[in-house]
């Protein structure tokens, strides 16, 4: 493509609902709330935000300013932005992170299918905590059918990406976001009035800072990371279809205040019926797929028809969530391929899909029949997990900052983020300050103290 047919976002509202379409996932329902349950609660969460705010506001405008100017893919963004330099390694560390996040994730996307499946038939009823935990382990550790579903996710994924961006992308985001956005919020209002409901409250929102050590932080940056789809280039991506008026600042705040608010109702939702039907929050992967269930059958125990439709409802939009989210990852590598090696599109895509499905069944069996074969003490879609989320993102980030920080010309970071002048930028020297000082020196001291070298 050359640079004027390439495609673009068709409205305001479909740039802020594609990039949360992208941001909002199973990063926020499914991976959020183990992470916070792994580490402890509300101290996390509050590490979190921090990340969020200092670390992932100024790093997704960073993302969005390189991904509009350059107009390409994001290792070639690096490559027209940094000619002949190194910097075009961290968009092919990005492109690689894009392809193992991809692998992995579809397996638990390919989980809401079955769920899906669950709801409808109405195999929830009459259940208690014991039947969900069992029902799901034999499930996600059997070798047929959470294949047979991740493979149908990647061929949903496939088959919209291939429709192009606006039809595809943009379309699906605009109708789905919304609808999950309410159910979130009814979900969290029942979850709260479930009894026995406020020791999850208090987990929520009680911080207990002596269990705070290196590895909350690494989790909770490497989370903020994963939520808001940082770190890969899969944001600078989305940003190549901008349009030249797209407010880039606002954007990032926009998609960065929708993205946490789901994570926090999420995390509503999960630790007041987890509390109450006394499931251990630190499950898991396996959390919320062992605690919605209980939050439908007894926060609606006297209405059957009501836990029914919000069941199916709420396993359609987390599926859905999650393709938005998988859309975007494969946009990232598709994109790459397409531009950097003149493949068309289609075939790119094929590449993309059909590569994500081998390493996704060898994820999806690590599970179950390849347990017993680890590396470094995880089985692949632990490893997978691990290399991605806290170390790649992170170190993406890293990059990122300093590129634009210490590298790029401020001329154009100053263009990019006003709109060659027209819009008033309030915080532009403090995004300047963050890229150059604070992001790269507490991203490097959170790597560093996690390696055991800093003893604070
Ligand atoms: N942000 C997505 C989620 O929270 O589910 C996951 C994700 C999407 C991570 C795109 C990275 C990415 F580039």
């Amino acid at each position: 493509m050359t640079k004027n047919d390439r495609a673009n976002f068709g409205s305001k509202l479909g740039v802020i609902l594609a990039s949360a379409g992208s941001a909002v996932g199973l990063g926020n329902i499914w991976r959020f709330p183990y992470e916070t349950g792994n580490h402890g609660g509300a101290a996390f969460i509050l590490i979190y935000l921090a990340c969020v705010l200092i670390l992932g506001i100024p790093i997704m405008v960073s993302e969005f300013l390189i991904g509009r100017h350059s107009r390409a893919n994001t290792a070639g963004a690096y490559q027209k932005l940094a000619p002949g330099t190194h910097w075009r390694w961290v968009g092919r560390m990005g492109v690689l992170a894009g392809f193992l996040i991809l692998s992995y994730y579809s397996v638990v996307a390919g989980w809401t299918l079955e769920f899906i499946g669950e709801a409808v038939t109405d195999n929830f009823a009459g259940k208690t905590a014991a039947d969900y935990i069992q029902t799901f382990d034999s499930f996600s550790s059997s070798s047929w059918r959470p294949v047979i579903w991740l493979i149908l996710f990647l061929l949903a994924t496939h088959f919209i990406i291939v429709k192009g961006v606006e039809k595809g992308i943009e379309k699906s985001a605009k109708i789905m976001m919304p609808m999950l956005f309410i159910l979130l919020i009814i979900l969290a209002a029942c979850s709260i009035s479930l009894p026995g409901s406020g020791a999850g409250l208090e987990f929520l929102l009680k911080p207990e800072w002596d269990k705070v050590n290196a590895n909350v932080f690494l989790s909770a940056m490497g989370q903020a990371f994963f939520s808001l789809s940082l770190g890969m280039g899969c944001l600078c991506t989305y940003a190549s279809y901008f349009k030249k008026d797209t407010n880039l600042t606002k954007t990032a705040f926009s998609v960065s205040i929708i993205d946490t608010f789901v994570a926090i109702l999420a995390g509503l939702i999960i630790f007041p019926a987890a509390f109450s039907v006394g499931i251990q929050p630190d499950a898991g992967p396996s959390l919320i797929f062992i605690t919605l269930p209980n939050v439908f059958q007894q926060a609606f125990s006297g209405i059957p028809l009501l836990a029914y439709i919000f069941s199916v409802m709420f396993y359609v939009l987390l599926a859905v969530a999650a393709l938005t989210s998988t859309i975007s990852m494969h946009e990232v590598v598709t994109a790459y391929l397409h531009e950097e090696f003149h493949l068309s599109r289609k075939r790119a895509a094929s590449i993309v899909t059909g590569g994500c499905m081998f390493l996704g069944i060898l994820c999806s069996l690590s599970l179950g029949v390849g347990r017993d074969y680890t590396i470094f003490g995880l089985n692949l879609f632990n490893l997978f997990d691990f290399v991605t989320a806290k170390i790649m993102l992170p170190l993406g980030g890293l990059c990122i900052s300093i590129f634009t920080g210490w590298y790029l010309n401020k001329k154009i970071v100053w263009e990019e983020v006003s709109n060659n002048g027209t819009l008033k930028v309030t915080f532009y020297k403090v995004l300047i300050f963050i890229l150059k000082f604070i992001a790269p020196i507490a991203i490097s001291l959170i790597f560093i103290k996690e390696l055991g070298f800093l003893k604070l």
